[in-house]
């Protein structure tokens, strides 16, 4: 479980977060919608205790990781994978290498039984074929696959946090990321793996979750289900959510 309760986090006169309150639930299905620089990524970065608020608590767990130490937070951190913007891998290394990477540095795992992990997982990912490939031989949506296999390797973790999974990517691969998403938090409640996806892409967020949690000025200003959010009254939200109803308009 996550809570946070009055998170406030300003960069100087920058108020990114105004006393945000909301909790989720591990094996919920989350979208945080907002343009950019609305603090959609620090939302992220302040579960995984990467910022810390200047004021209000976060609790994981029931734990409040605000004035946690690091190897406090470390134990945290292993409740989530996350899948960064863009989902960067390292240039130099090739597909096996890169979702190895956190199996080498921090497990004690053989070589052979990485090799057996790694290659389940990109079964699992659809992607096993590019395993000796380097990142700049892939398609764009492969790369996202990679990166996402990446953060699920050496963790079974509670809750995915997917940072734009889906942007930069056309329209075809990312409805293919997002079945990816939907895939990997199959299952019933409360065991599933839930996620929190944070994106501008309305029309994607759609095709993955059931809660829409948006944000504007630093403040949470819509919170609710698929059908609340077509049917907002709040001209702002409206206008971010317009492609929706041109997509409906369309069908
Ligand atoms: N380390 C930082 N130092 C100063 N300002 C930052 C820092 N990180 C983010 N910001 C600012 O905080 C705001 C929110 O950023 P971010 O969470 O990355 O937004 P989003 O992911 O929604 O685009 C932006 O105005 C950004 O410029
Ligand atoms: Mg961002």
């Amino acid at each position: 479980m996550i809570e946070f309760q009055d998170v406030t986090l300003a960069y100087n006169s920058n108020i990114v977060m105004n006393k945000i309150s909301f909790s989720a639930r591990f094996h919920e299905k989350i979208a945080v919608l907002g343009g950019s620089g609305e603090g959609k990524t620090t939302l992220l970065r302040l579960i995984l205790g990467l910022v810390r608020p200047d004021s209000g608590t976060i609790l994981i767990d029931g734990e409040d990781i605000t004035r946690m130490s690091e190897s406090e937070l470390r134990e945290v951190r292993m409740k989530f994978s996350i899948v960064f913007q863009e989902g960067a891998l390292f240039d130099s290394l090739n597909v096996r290498e890169n979702v190895a990477f956190c199996l080498r540095e921090y497990s004690n795992y053989s070589e052979e039984e990485i090799d057996k992990y790694v290659r389940e997982l990109l079964n699992k990912l659809g992607i096993e074929e590019a395993i000796d490939l380097m990142p700049e031989e892939l398609s764009g949506g492969m790369q996202r696959r990679v990166a996402i296999a990446r953060s699920l390797a050496g963790c079974s973790p509670k809750m995915v946090l997917y940072d734009e999974a889906t942007t930069g990517l056309d329209p075809l691969t990312a409805d293919n990321i997002c079945s990816v998403i939907r895939e990997l938090s199959s299952g019933d409640p409360p065991e599933r793996t839930g996620f929190i996806i944070v994106t501008h892409k309305v029309t994607d967020a759609v095709k993955v979750a059931e809660r829409f949690i948006y944000i504007k000025n630093g403040e949470i200003t819509f919170d609710g289900n698929l059908p609340a959010l077509r049917d907002t009254g709040d001209a702002e939200l409206r206008r971010f959510t317009d492609e929706l109803h041109i997509a409906e308009k369309c069908m």
